[in-house]
């Protein structure tokens, strides 16, 4: 696939989903972040909400959960329509079995790793999923600095990916901008996540443009 820029719409404007959505119609996906403030310190939207943004995207919805049990809730994500659904492997208590239900949905699986979660216990389950998250700051909120000893750890992952000759796509999450994204498409991601980056410019088309040059250089 390529290059992806999946802007997070966590610091957009929630009084205006609709049109902040519309900023990124030349991006690959919306990233939706959902926090139960169980699983993370931050409650932010749920599946109401998500729905509503999938009558309303311009682009296809990467819902990254950031919740306990979600074994239990995620399928409904991909019922309702999202493309994308990402849990996280700290909290899925039956991981290959909620990536199938995912798939059988017909929406892409993703398993997401904190900071200090190893990526090697997963790297068995790569015939399951369709993209490995890592983080590259700790859930929870937009805004943080990027955690530059995460770059091992996606070398590693891109490593893996490649022995499995599985098209396993690799997404980072957590203070990517113009200063980090090279890093990170070099250590081997290539769906890249950015909140902050894109909803903190004054133009977001911009801003996807610039970090996708720079990620594809
Ligand atoms: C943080 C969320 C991110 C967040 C990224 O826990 O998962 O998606 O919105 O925001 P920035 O790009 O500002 O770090
Ligand atoms: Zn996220």
């Amino acid at each position: 696939m390529g290059i992806q820029i999946s802007p997070s719409i966590l610091n957009s404007d929630f009084s205006r989903l609709d049109r902040e959505l519309q900023r990124i119609a030349s991006a690959d996906w919306a990233h939706v972040d959902v926090m139960d403030n169980h699983f993370v310190p931050n409650l932010t939207l749920g599946l109401p909400v998500v729905e509503s943004i999938l009558k309303v995207s311009p682009v296809p919805v990467d819902c990254h959960l950031m919740i306990e049990d979600p074994d239990r809730w995620a399928p409904a994500f991909a019922e309702a329509g999202a493309q994308s659904v990402t849990f996280h492997a700290e909290a899925a208590g039956a991981p290959i079995r909620l990536a199938r239900e995912l798939r059988k949905q017909g929406s892409r699986a993703g398993l997401a790793v904190k900071p200090t979660t190893a990526i090697e216990p997963y790297l068995e389950l790569l015939p399951e999923i369709d993209m490995l998250l890592i983080m590259t700051v700790e859930p929870g909120f937009g805004g943080q600095p990027f955690l530059e000893s995460m770059l091992p750890k996606i070398r590693r992952t891109r490593a893996a990916v490649k022995d499995s000759g599985l098209d396993v796509w690799i997404q980072v999450d957590g203070g990517v901008s113009v200063s980090t994204i090279e890093r990170c498409a070099d250590a081997g991601a290539d769906v890249f996540v950015a909140g902050s980056a894109v909803y903190g410019a004054e133009d977001a088309a911009a801003s996807i443009t610039q970090l996708r040059e720079l990620a594809a250089a």
